[in-house]
């Protein structure tokens, strides 16, 4: 819950509070002002009353260690970790300017294809670089992924994110997590089966929350979302989604990647964020290299629909990427010219012959 007004504090660490973000599982918000770069930061602080329990400290202190580490476009880069006067602990990080992408699916449930294929491309790769360090973010869902003005993708919120360094915590720890009700049950709809029964999440669960996004933001809804705690956990553990349950005209081998995500076995699964991501790929060819522009366009053509609080988006209003032929089409059709034409010398050959 938002605190009153009064309680913006004037200054926190060097900078200037502007105002406050939002509060969540861990403590607050903050977007400032910094002075010295003349730009924005945010400084996430941690709450006050779970200030005392060690294993949050850790954990908050291994947020900004893990986003230190990590190098990608997608990930955060945080600024500093320190302690306030009052004892509140503080990392201050990049801002990224822009909507969640839970925000943009409860103004539009199903975006373009071309939309969600950029940002799982994105997230995949994004995964990739956590992964290949030993880092597991735990905790997919859209409310942790941005899309910022200028049509970058972003991957929040590593929290809760497991790492194989001594920070590591233990399952008694993650099963206590679990029980909390609340809060904790929007991230149990992007669980994967392994986690709801307890078990250490891998890569692999990452990559079923994935699957989960994908489901969502092709079908409009998400399926795995239950009327209770213990209904979402079922449908995790039980639901099977298979190629019949997407419309028809999304291309099958992007289908046929989602139901590969959301195998119940974590074997079973693509074998890396990358493997993913270079699948996926497959799917993109036809589509620009460079997203962003489209993603930008995009973007402002929503945040305008929530400014004028229309119904649904004027298409008009963005810019669609251009779509160029598929390299298997333009080599069947070439493979095919040619295999005709060697047909026709062969058999003038063969005719030939055999008149003779
Ligand atoms: N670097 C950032 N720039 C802009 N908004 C952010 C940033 N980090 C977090 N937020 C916003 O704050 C919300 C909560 O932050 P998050 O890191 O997910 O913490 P929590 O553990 O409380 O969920 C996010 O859903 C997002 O709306
Ligand atoms: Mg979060």
């Amino acid at each position: 819950m938002p605190e009153a007004k009064n309680t913006k504090p004037s200054k926190i660490g060097g900078y200037t509070p502007t105002q406050e973000l939002g509060s969540g599982a861990m403590g607050k918000l903050w977007l400032c002002h910094d002075k010295s770069l003349d730009r924005m930061v945010v400084v996430k602080q941690m709450q006050q009353d779970i200030e005392d329990s060690d294993v949050n400290i850790r954990r908050f202190m291994q947020e900004g260690n893990i986003l230190a580490h990590l190098n990608h476009p997608a990930i955060t880069k945080p600024y500093a970790l320190w302690k306030e006067k009052d004892g509140k602990l503080s990392l201050s990080m990049e801002f990224v300017h822009g909507l969640t992408l839970r925000q943009i699916l409860d103004k539009v449930k199903q975006p373009p294809l071309w939309v969600i294929e950029a940002i799982l491309h994105e997230i995949l790769c994004a995964l990739g670089e956590a992964h290949r360090k030993g880092i597991v973010h735990r905790d997919l869902k859209p409310a942790n992924i941005m899309i910022d003005n200028d049509g970058r993708i972003h991957l929040l919120d590593f929290g809760i994110a497991h790492t194989e360094s001594p920070l590591s915590f233990s399952k008694g720890e993650q099963a206590e997590r679990l029980t909390q009700t609340g809060a904790i049950l929007g991230t149990v709809t992007y669980m994967s089966p392994e986690q709801t029964v307890g078990e250490e999440a891998s890569p692999a669960s990452d990559l079923f929350a994935v699957g989960i996004i994908a489901c969502e933001m092709l079908m409009g809804q998400n399926l795995f979302r239950g009327t209770s705690f213990s209904d979402t956990m079922q449908r995790i553990q039980k639901l099977k989604v298979t190629e019949k349950a997407f419309s028809k005209e999304l291309p099958s081998r992007l289908k046929k990647l989602i139901v590969k995500l959301l195998n119940k076995d974590p074997r079973k699964r693509p074998l890396t964020a990358f493997d993913a991501a270079e699948q996926l790929s497959m799917v993109m060819r036809n589509l620009p290299r460079d997203m962003v522009p489209y993603m930008a366009s995009w973007i402002l053509a929503i945040k305008d629909s929530i400014k004028q609080k229309t119904e649904s988006i004027d298409e008009t209003l963005f810019m669609n990427p251009p779509t160029y032929p598929s390299h298997f089409k333009s080599y069947f059709f070439k493979g095919a010219a040619i295999g005709a034409i060697l047909a026709g010398i062969i058999s003038f050959i063969l005719v030939h012959f055999i008149s003779k």
